[in-house]
């Protein structure tokens, strides 16, 4: 296959998608190929019929090679589930008066990013925040910048070892090879957030089927990294409930009626819930589907709201200001339902709200025009994480490599 293309595999608990683009010299990105299947045996993030995945990953990649007429042998894939874990880290080099070269700021990535994690973890991303060198802070680059000693504040994001091995099989059996391993909330993020945004403050929150990725900038960096276990199939399991209906017309009668928002729903209302196994369809009051989803979308984003108190009083103990200036931006499926944006106003309390969907898209746009594509498009756009490799390697051993990494080795747009 051509070699500009990248391919970005996202297996979601819903569907499971393969988008097959190329990133232009204006940075859009060109979609050449889409596929999507329903996911079948994915729970949360997490592999639970490896066949089954196997299958449905099949059904997109042929879709999308079809489409773009190319074979498929690597892709960046995405990852979620409430194993992955996020933590802050510093690490400090010498530098004796000279001027920063590359070395010095892999040397300090390097120390940065060598605290221990735990034996069941792997580390997913080194994402450095800023650099400091003596008592100045807020460094973007420090190359060609002198000093005595050289500081990196770094977001170290891991994921459970064996949750990942099962989709790493689920992959490899497909027949492709991987080349980046991403969490799920940082290619959202960098499908969806603008620069501005990530300079201001602002959490996103990718609202999937089984699944919310939390990723919170601040000052410009990414600051936490987070997965909820709950999201729009939570409001299909309530409604279901509710209604004593099977699932997938809890679905459907979510997808086609649902709504958050009771001004525009007439009181007398009527929808049909579709019928299963022979039994005559239903009709109900859309009011009362409204009464049985508003709840539930509205402790969804209460449990995030949560997190980012949380996550404040321990800046605050820090010494941190923490300041979400560019508010809330909301993605994934279960952000298309209408009258979203006004039920998170409410939730988080005078802090603005936006729905995010992938900007910037050429070629098969229109297929990927939803909020559900971030996380796939996000695959496409993320850029190499250098400093992921070689962890055991001495600084000495990595110096051949360098060169050719030094214009990806600064703090890079995520
Ligand atoms: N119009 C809509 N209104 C409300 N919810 C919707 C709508 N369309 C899709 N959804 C919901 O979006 C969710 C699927 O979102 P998405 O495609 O982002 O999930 P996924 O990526 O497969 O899952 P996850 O990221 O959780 O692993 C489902 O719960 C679905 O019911
Ligand atoms: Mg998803």
């Amino acid at each position: 296959m051509e070699s500009n293309y990248t391919v970005g595999l996202d297996i979601g608990s819903q569907k499971i998608v393969v988008l097959i683009g190329e990133i232009l010299a204006n940075d859009d990105i060109n979609i050449v190929g889409v596929g999507t299947a329903p996911s079948k045996g994915v729970d949360k993030g997490s592999v639970t019929n490896l066949d089954s995945v196997v299958e449905s990953i099949l059904i997109a990649l042929k879709q999308a090679e079809d489409m773009a007429d190319c074979r498929v042998s690597s892709v960046n894939l995405s990852i979620s589930g409430s194993h992955i874990e996020s933590i802050n880290e510093a690490g400090t080099w010498a530098i004796d008066a000279h001027e920063v070269s590359p070395f010095d700021v892999e040397s300090v990535i390097h120390n940065a990013r060598s605290v221990k994690i735990r034996d069941d973890q792997r580390l997913l991303h080194v994402i450095p925040q800023e650099y400091s060198i003596d008592s100045q802070g807020k460094i973007n680059n420090p190359i060609g910048l002198s000093g005595v000693k050289l500081k990196a504040n770094v977001h170290l994001i891991t994921c459970h070892n064996d949750l990942v091995k099962n989709l790493e099989k689920a992959v490899e059996r497909s027949g492709l090879v991987i080349d980046q391993l991403i969490f799920s909330g940082v290619a959202s993020s960098s499908a969806i957030l603008s620069e501005d945004e990530k300079e201001l403050g602002v959490c996103m929150i990718d609202m999937g089927s089984g699944t919310m990725d939390l990723s919170i900038y601040i000052a410009g960096s990414l600051q936490h990294s987070m997965v909820l276990d709950y999201a729009g199939n939570s409001v299909t399991n309530d409604i279901a409930i509710a209604f004593s209906a099977p699932p997938s017309s809890a679905e459907k009668v979510k997808v086609e009626y649902g709504s958050l928002n009771r001004a525009f729903v007439d009181n007398e209302e009527l929808i049909e819930l579709p019928s299963v196994g022979g039994r005559p369809a239903r009709s109900l009051q859309r009011s009362i589907l409204i009464d049985v989803i508003e709840p539930r979308y509205s402790e969804l984003l209460t449990l995030v709201k949560t997190e980012i108190y949380k996550l404040n009083e321990k800046f605050v103990r820090e010494g941190l200001k923490q300041q979400l200036a560019a508010g809330v931006v909301i993605t994934g499926g279960a952000a298309q339902i209408e009258g979203l944006v006004e039920v998170a106003e409410e939730v988080f309390g005078n802090i603005q709200v936006r729905i995010g969907k992938p900007h910037n898209i050429r070629g098969l746009a229109a297929d990927v025009d939803s909020p559900a594509y971030s996380t796939a498009i996000g695959l496409l756009r993320y850029k190499n994480d250098e400093f992921i490799g070689g962890e055991d390697a001495a600084p000495e051993n990595r110096f051949a490599s360098l060169f050719s990494k030094v214009k990806n080795w600064i703090k890079k747009e995520y």
